[in-house]
């Protein structure tokens, strides 16, 4: 950790992050959420702010401690997630680690749902959440230099990884394996491959905490070559 008055590599640079699950309510009392835990988000945060960074961390709701020194944004939704995204831009490198909910209730009772007398099913209708990595990863007024996008596949990883890449306007995908055999989500390590447009490097099984300073430290390199 830098000391206080210390410089790190990315000393005057803004980082947000994203981390964390969505929520998405379903009525007052009921809602459709993930397992994410944010651990890794939260471990990004950490290392930034040991590199020296201004961060500014967007997070759905978890049980972890405050990163300390970071700005933190908490939300529920989806949408609350891309507004406080938008409203935290410019940045100097985004990485969205947060496991957005896809979907949300197409509509919102504003009365808890009572059971049907007669047992007959719920249907709840979903409709698409707004992709916060691509509107960020897209966007052509206030896009950061670097534009880091995470993505657990249980099979096929690195092809559609590859796809997530192009599709949201990303300069990296971190694929992370959440097959039975690997990376188990919620644990405390992860096994990931660092997918770019010059290929693909995987890393060996370390902490969350490891996996955040490497990557942090990668981040670091590629902005001293590509900012003043
Ligand atoms: N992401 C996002 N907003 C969404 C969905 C995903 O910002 N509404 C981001 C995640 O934070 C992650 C990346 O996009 O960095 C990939 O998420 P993933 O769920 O793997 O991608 P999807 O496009 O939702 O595709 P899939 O159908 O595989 O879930
Ligand atoms: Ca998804």
């Amino acid at each position: 950790a830098l000391q206080p008055g210390a410089t790190g590599p990315l000393t005057g640079r803004h980082v947000l992050i994203t981390s964390g699950p969505t929520h998405e309510p379903i009525d007052p009392v009921r809602y459709i959420a993930n397992r994410s835990s944010g651990k890794q988000g939260h471990a990004i945060a950490e290392a930034a702010i040991e590199a020296g960074a201004t961060v500014t961390l967007v997070s759905g709701p978890v049980s972890l401690p405050d990163p300390a020194g970071a700005r933190i944004i908490r939300v529920e939704t989806a949408r609350e997630m891309l507004d406080a995204v938008e409203h935290a831009l410019p940045a100097d490198l985004f990485v969205a680690t947060a496991a957005v909910a896809d979907w949300r209730p197409s509509r919102q009772n504003d009365s808890k749902l009572k059971k049907h007398s007669d047992g007959e099913p719920l249907a709840l209708s979903l409709i698409e959440n707004p992709d916060i990595l691509a509107t960020v990863g897209r966007s052509a007024s206030a896009r950061p230099r670097l534009v880091i996008g995470f993505a657990a596949e249980t099979d096929r990883l690195l092809e559609h990884a590859t796809a997530k890449l192009d599709r949201k306007g990303c300069d990296m995908i971190v694929a992370n394996d959440v097959g039975p055999t690997t990376g188990v989500m919620g644990g405390d390590r992860n096994t990931v491959h660092l997918v770019t447009r010059a290929g693909i490097e995987s890393w060996p099984t370390l902490s969350k905490i490891d996996v955040a300073r490497r990557l942090i430290a990668r981040c670091a390199e590629t902005l001293t070559g590509i900012l003043p």
